[in-house]
């Protein structure tokens, strides 16, 4: 069964469709990428498959289950986590603050557990000296706290906005290899956003291209890159 699946998803933004009729899946184990130009509608997805905002109509099943209409909190229980394009860490938090929150809200833990489990994850992701203040992260450690915080809520289902932007080549390999890493060792569903298509072609074992909100091609990225509608979108994009 698929873990995620949304059938003719629509949001409409007072006369604007910034996400028109789209149905997708997403299974255990897979890292989908979602690609399109700028102001395709691929935050606004992710905004409505997490539930900070209600689609206007369509359907979303979460392993078989109705989940269109659940509030984000629900979702995030479920097992529905994911980043922020734009990132708003709690600056006034200590890292291991900032990643423990994740599993206080959504999972019911104790301080204590949840400190334990964001202190692990965080060891995981190679980030370390978890009382600094996030004034004090660089970019790498503020993603992969981003990071690391989606991973506390314990998903079955991630989507990451764009969390590679900023970082140098080096940097984004790392952040390529754990996502990598993560998404075989817990099995699950990864959905990726980013403009890089170097990062898409490593990363994804499938992609979806979303243009103008609609979805115009999916396939393997070798595949999808030749289509000729992708080409025109994306160089319509640019022009
Ligand atoms: N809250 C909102 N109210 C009105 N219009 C919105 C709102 N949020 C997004 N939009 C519009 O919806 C369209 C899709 O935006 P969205 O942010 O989903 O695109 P995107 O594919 O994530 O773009 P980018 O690659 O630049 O991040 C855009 O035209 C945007 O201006
Ligand atoms: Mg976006």
């Amino acid at each position: 069964m698929s873990k995620l699946t949304t059938t003719g998803l629509t949001k409409a933004f007072s006369g604007l469709v910034a996400v028109n009729d789209v149905s997708f899946n997403m299974e255990e184990g897979e890292i989908l990428g979602i690609i399109g130009p700028n102001g395709a509608g691929k935050t606004t997805f992710i905004h409505l498959v997490s539930g900070i905002l209600m689609p206007t109509s369509g359907r979303i099943e979460f392993k078989g289950k109705d989940i269109t209409y659940a509030p984000a909190h629900e979702r995030s229980r479920l097992g529905i986590a994911r980043t922020y394009q734009l990132i708003h860490p709690l600056e006034n938090l200590k890292v291991v603050e900032n990643v423990m929150i994740g599993s206080v809200f959504s999972r019911g833990k104790s301080l204590k557990e949840a400190r334990k489990a964001a202190e692990a994850i965080c060891a995981e992701l190679e980030l370390d000296r978890l009382q600094r203040d996030t004034a004090q992260l660089s970019i790498l450690e503020i993603k992969k706290m981003e990071i690391a915080r989606a991973l506390a809520n314990e998903p079955e289902v991630l989507f990451l906005d764009e969390v590679m932007a900023g970082l140098n080549s080096d940097e984004t390999k790392q952040v390529i290899a754990t996502v990598q890493r993560i998404a075989r060792e817990r099995r699950m569903a990864v959905g990726v956003v980013e403009h890089v298509m170097g990062v898409i072609r490593e990363l994804t074992q499938r992609v979806i291209v979303l243009e103008a909100g609609e979805l115009i091609a999916e396939g393997p990225y070798e595949t999808v890159s030749k289509n000729p509608r992708v080409i025109e979108a994306y160089l319509g994009g640019a022009a």
